[in-house]
């Protein structure tokens, strides 16, 4: 199998039209919200921090996070405090399933026929009507991080504590030695729905949606290839509920998405979606059920 990693290099010479993805609409009550709408921008092209490559300190609204990113890119999305206070906020019921979509043209791109009368009820689709593709295996991860007392959401910067709600992985591991079969990458839903947790407390929130790429342990050597990339985008919610339970311990972001953190990187087989690595977990933390955290780790059949 032909290794995927070199696409990087292209993506550096093909700025606009080779994008990958940011999530940038909500369905609720069955219906789809407008694109970003209750959800931060971000800011494109972005300037980020020192880094390995001149050709990276820039980067395009689909363009993927590093690690080694700005600690803001890395929570929220590039720049995204310069639009949160343009950013409505989003009431929702603890206890209540709602639904994402990911787009991976860029904004300038981007028409009606992008995200109206799309097949099977997906929020967006490619304009001639296809589905648009997840081009990266990887899980789907969700965390919610609540606004800290005295702040509002429209000035949080995500510096506190996320605790995952939500991740959507491999689909039916057989056992470890068989080709993965991503949920996302390999199958494409329609809808990605998930609950906001009947036991979160009442309380505003950042919503932090993200598609894991993990980096490399073996052979490749340029750091673009070590480092695991990131797509995330973050919804302003205000969750309404009667739960007393405390929302539990989270973690903290960038920390969780070093190399060395759990799910960040894996071996070329497992890159190569060849084979599933011992103790593979995914990337963000453990995952709250609503009463327990929980390794988030995938269920091997055999
Ligand atoms: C979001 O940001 C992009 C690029 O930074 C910009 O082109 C677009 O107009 C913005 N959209 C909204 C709704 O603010
Ligand atoms: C958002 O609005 C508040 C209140 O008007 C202001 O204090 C703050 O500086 C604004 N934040 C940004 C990033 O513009
Ligand atoms: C990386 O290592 C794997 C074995 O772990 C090998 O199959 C693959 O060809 C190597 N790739 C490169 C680019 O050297
Ligand atoms: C997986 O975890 C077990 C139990 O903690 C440990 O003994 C083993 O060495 C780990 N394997 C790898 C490849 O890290």
């Amino acid at each position: 199998m032909a290794p995927i990693r070199p696409f990087i290099a292209l993506a550096a010479i093909l700025p606009l039209v080779c994008g990958h993805f940011t999530f940038v609409r909500i369905k609720k009550d069955g219906k789809w919200n407008e694109p970003l709408q209750y959800i931060r921008n971000k800011t494109s092209p972005y300037d980020e921090l020192e880094y390995y490559n001149s050709n990276f300190l820039y980067r395009f609204y689909n363009w993927p996070t590093y690690y080694i990113d700005r600690p803001e890119s890395v929570r929220c999305g590039r720049g995204n405090m310069d639009h949160a206070n343009a950013t409505e906020v989003l009431t929702v019921n603890a206890g209540e399933t709602i639904g994402i979509a990911y787009q991976r043209w860029e904004p300038y791109e981007w028409t009606d026929d992008m995200f109206y009368n799309c097949p099977d009820d997906r929020g967006t689709c490619h304009p001639k009507g296809y589905r648009q593709e997840v081009n990266h295996p990887g899980p789907l991860i969700v965390h919610l991080s609540k606004v800290p007392n005295g702040q509002d959401i429209h000035s949080y910067d995500g510096s506190g504590e996320w605790v995952k709600i939500h991740s959507l992985g491999l689909h039916d591991v057989a056992s470890k030695d068989q080709p993965l079969n991503w949920i996302l990458y390999n199958q494409n839903p329609a809808v990605l729905p998930f609950k906001i947790p009947t036991q979160t407390p009442a309380g505003q929130y950042l919503m932090r949606m993200d598609i894991i790429w993990s980096g490399m342990t073996d052979n490749y050597t340029k750091i673009g290839d070590s480092l695991g990339q990131m797509y995330p985008s973050c919804a302003q919610l205000n969750i309404v509920s009667g739960s007393k339970v405390a929302f539990p311990q989270g973690v903290k972001i960038p920390e969780i998405f070093s190399p060395e953190a759990p799910g960040m990187t894996t071996s070329w087989e497992m890159v190569n979606n060849m084979q599933l690595d011992d103790n593979y977990t995914y990337p963000g933390g453990p995952l709250w059920d609503g009463e327990r955290l929980i390794v988030d780790e995938p269920v091997i059949l055999s």
